[in-house]
């Protein structure tokens, strides 16, 4: 186990908290969602105790300690330049990517999305009364790529935007700057609005890999470039609700805010105070995270290497979620079959684009990780058995 500050092997209790993961199939071990259970890092927890004992919970203004601190994680970590005007604080990534469809798209419009992918990528262009268009990653050896032949294929004069998820969920590849340059000049030749979330920007578990931000593409791009983050993923705070955009040019900005009419809620403020405490003082835990999880990455692939051949995984680089190819069990619903033979609940691979995997999350104590895999295991070690009983 790496010796680590902080400690990532306790399993809090959530039962009964109001968490989705845990309570809304009870009878199940979750292994689905994509929050991780470890608690927040103390520098949150101290920020948000100390903003709680203030007492009044007033509507809330993006203060200027959140502005400088995203300003500085901006330089910081990623190598991107932001002022606060460019920045636009939003109440979650999901609502951001509705909002760039009806802030951009028009009814019959249509809206670039490459699966498998996060499953709401899918839907935010029905809010704008928009059409889907997804050109599936190819697969080869080694990774998941963009199908750039088939891209050039489907675009049509009803094109509007593409949609990038980098890190992507579910397949864990950190995208290039050589992809997403690429990316960028397609936007570039079609006249297409490119929409980057990068909310998992910083849970990159191999060291010889780094984030590309699209923010770090040349000028001459940003004119179409929305760029979304959130600390959210990383420092496990998703249920506060908080994320923002960048947008350096002023019109792309302005014709985004203004799409936003009465549709979206105040920012919850503990959120803010939890993200400002997340980027400024947060880095020596995150880093404590990283390893943490590229241990649990390496015990999990070498798992289902040597214990579940008839699974299949590819390079995983980012994210603490696996998507693990079930074709070879030759099932209709091999989610279904580990929920009913092995009781726990992994994600359903079908509504990202492809009902014979599924996703594991392995954002938790590296015992309960391997609790879920040993159900996996003793599953399919019993169908042979299961199969004579049908
Ligand atoms: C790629 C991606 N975008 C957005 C979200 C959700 O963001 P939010 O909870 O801020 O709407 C997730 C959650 O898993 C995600 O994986």
């Amino acid at each position: 186990m790496p010796q680590t500050d902080f400690d990532f092997d306790h399993l809090p209790e959530r039962r009964g908290t109001g968490s989705i993961k845990w309570d809304r199939f009870p009878d199940a071990t979750p292994y689905w969602v994509a929050d991780m259970d470890f608690a927040s890092p103390p520098c949150i927890l101290d920020a948000l105790h100390k903003r709680v004992d203030h007492g009044v919970f007033g509507y809330a203004n993006a203060h200027e300690g959140l502005n400088e601190a995203v300003i500085d994680y901006l330089a910081d970590t990623h190598g991107c330049e932001a002022t606060s005007r460019e920045i636009i604080h939003l109440s979650g990534m999901v609502p951001a990517l509705s909002l760039a469809c009806r802030a951009f798209c028009q009814p019959g419009d249509e809206v670039m999305i490459s699966s498998p992918v996060y499953y709401p990528f899918f839907k935010v262009a029905a809010d704008a009364e928009a059409e889907t268009v997804d050109v599936p990653h190819i697969r080869d050896d080694e990774t998941w790529r963009f199908d750039w032949e088939a891209m050039e294929k489907a675009v049509t004069p009803h094109t509007r935007m593409v949609i990038l998820c980098n890190p992507q969920n579910p397949l864990g590849r950190v995208f290039t700057e050589a992809e997403i340059t690429r990316l960028a000049e397609y936007c570039e030749s079609h006249d297409l609005i490119l929409v980057a979330d990068e909310i998992h920007c910083d849970l990159i578990l191999d060291p010889e890999q780094s984030h590309y931000s699209a923010l770090r593409l040349p000028e001459n791009f940003h004119k179409r470039l929305i760029t979304l983050m959130a600390p959210s993923k990383t420092y496990n705070i998703a249920g506060l609700g908080y994320a923002f955009a960048v947008i350096k040019d002023p019109n792309l900005r302005n014709q985004f805010v203004n799409a936003r009419g009465c549709t979206l809620p105040e920012i919850n403020l503990l959120a803010m105070v939890a993200g400002e405490a997340a980027y400024r003082y947060g880095e020596p835990w995150r880093r404590d995270l990283v390893e943490y999880l590229r241990g649990n990455r390496d015990v999990l692939a070498d798992f289902i290497r040597t214990q579940m051949p008839e699974l299949t995984i590819h390079e995983h680089s980012a994210t603490y979620l696996y998507w693990i190819d079930c074709t070879a069990l030759e099932m209709e619903n091999p989610f279904q079959f580990f929920l009913k033979e092995a009781n726990i609940f992994l994600t359903d691979g079908g509504p990202f684009g492809n009902d014979q995997f599924v996703r594991f999350n392995f954002g938790c104590p590296r015992d309960h990780m391997l609790k879920g895999l040993e159900a996996m295991k003793g599953a399919l070690e019993r169908r042979p058995a299961l199969a004579q009983q049908t």
